[in-house]
């Protein structure tokens, strides 16, 4: 475990906000959480990758644990357990590496193992609770390390316990998975349809690539331009209200989803007339309407300004309250 005082965190979050923390503890072993402190409001941090820092933080534990191993395998499938502090991404290229299917459709995902199941992050047709089987985590009340299999996660489009119930309660501290040796492609998403074509004998890492090139077109590098991917979640409205819209914008996108039908809040946000607008040194991204930009120098007051002003308009055209999927802190 080791400690520094008054932190500068820029470097770590992806939205590039300059703020700092009183005391910052980074964990390499997990067993070091049984000597932290924790005060009445700490902050876990992992990639800082869906994170919003509004304020001078008082107490930041950064979760750097690593390590991949399989744990059992048969013909079918390989169970693997993933540390914490591992980056998303170089579990699912692991994976793919082995020639696993499951986790190729969540390539290049910003963040780590741990903050993944919180979210339940999800793209091109996948979510990480298809292929999770369980998750550790510290009970900071008891100081005991607990096991939730993927039913007792309650998962859901970008949701799950850890996100509410368990906030600040819980440090995850490592996630098992469950992939497959058979292979099993999912090219349902519109974007992977296309890209693919007549192609035949689609193994997963050309899943992987694909979704690589799609999302490096779409999503801005966070090294060049402070973002935290998608700002908002997509909006979930009642039949009633796609037919009030479908009569208003006969090409409004939608899809079946649970508890309704699922609206691209990129698409409210672009037809408001938003997509590339601009307040102080944040904005919304020019060539993804979901997400908002660090154009350089943005505090947090402007992007919530702007995040604000965003949501307000979308209600006023649409009649439709969208929610931010950032966490905000
Ligand atoms: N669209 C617009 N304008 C835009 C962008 C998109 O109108 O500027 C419309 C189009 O109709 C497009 C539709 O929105 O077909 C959907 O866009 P996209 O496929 O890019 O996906 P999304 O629904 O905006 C979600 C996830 C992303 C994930 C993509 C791809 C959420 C909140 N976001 O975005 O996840 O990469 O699907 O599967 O569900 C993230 O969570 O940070 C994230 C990047």
């Amino acid at each position: 475990m080791k400690i520094e005082k008054n932190k500068i965190l820029t470097s770590l979050n992806t939205f590039k906000i300059k703020e700092y923390c009183e005391e910052f503890i980074k964990i390499e072993d997990k067993k070091e959480l049984l000597n932290v402190d924790f005060t009445d409001d700490f902050l876990i941090l992992g990639g800082g990758s869906n994170l919003l820092i509004t304020k001078r933080l008082k107490q930041v534990i950064f979760l750097q644990t690593k390590g991949i191993k399989i744990i059992s395998e048969t013909s079918d499938d390989m169970i693997i357990k993933v540390e914490a502090g591992e980056e998303w991404d170089h579990f699912v290229k692991y994976s793919v590496d082995k020639n696993l299917y499951g986790a190729e459709n969540l390539s290049f995902i910003p963040g780590t193992v741990g903050a993944a199941p919180i979210q339940n992050i999800g793209a091109y047709g996948a979510e990480a609770k298809d292929i999770i089987q369980d998750v550790e985590f510290f009970n900071i009340t008891t100081k005991q390390f607990e096991v939730f299999e993927n039913k007792k996660c309650n998962f859901e489009y970008r949701s799950s316990i850890f996100k509410y119930e368990l906030k600040n309660k819980i440090i995850i501290t490592s996630v098992t998975f469950k992939l497959s040796k058979l292979k099993k492609l999912n090219l349902q998403y519109g974007g992977l349809t296309q890209y693919f074509g007549e192609k035949k004998n689609i193994t997963s890492i050309d899943v992987r690539d694909a979704v690589i090139a799609i999302r490096e077109t779409k999503l801005p590098n966070t090294d060049i331009i402070g973002n935290s991917g998608s700002f908002f979640k997509n909006a979930i409205v009642p039949e009633q209200k796609l037919c009030e819209l479908k009569a208003k914008y006969p090409n409004i996108p939608f899809f079946k989803a649970a508890g309704g039908f699922k609206i691209p809040t990129a698409w409210l946000i672009e037809k408001a007339g938003l997509k590339g607008f601009k307040h102080g040194n944040a904005g919304v991204y020019n060539k993804h309407a979901l997400i908002l930009v660090n154009h350089g120098g943005a505090t947090a007051q402007e992007i919530l300004y702007l995040s604000d002003y965003v949501e307000n308009k979308v209600f006023e055209l649409f009649g439709v309250r969208i929610n931010k999927e950032v966490n905000i802190v």
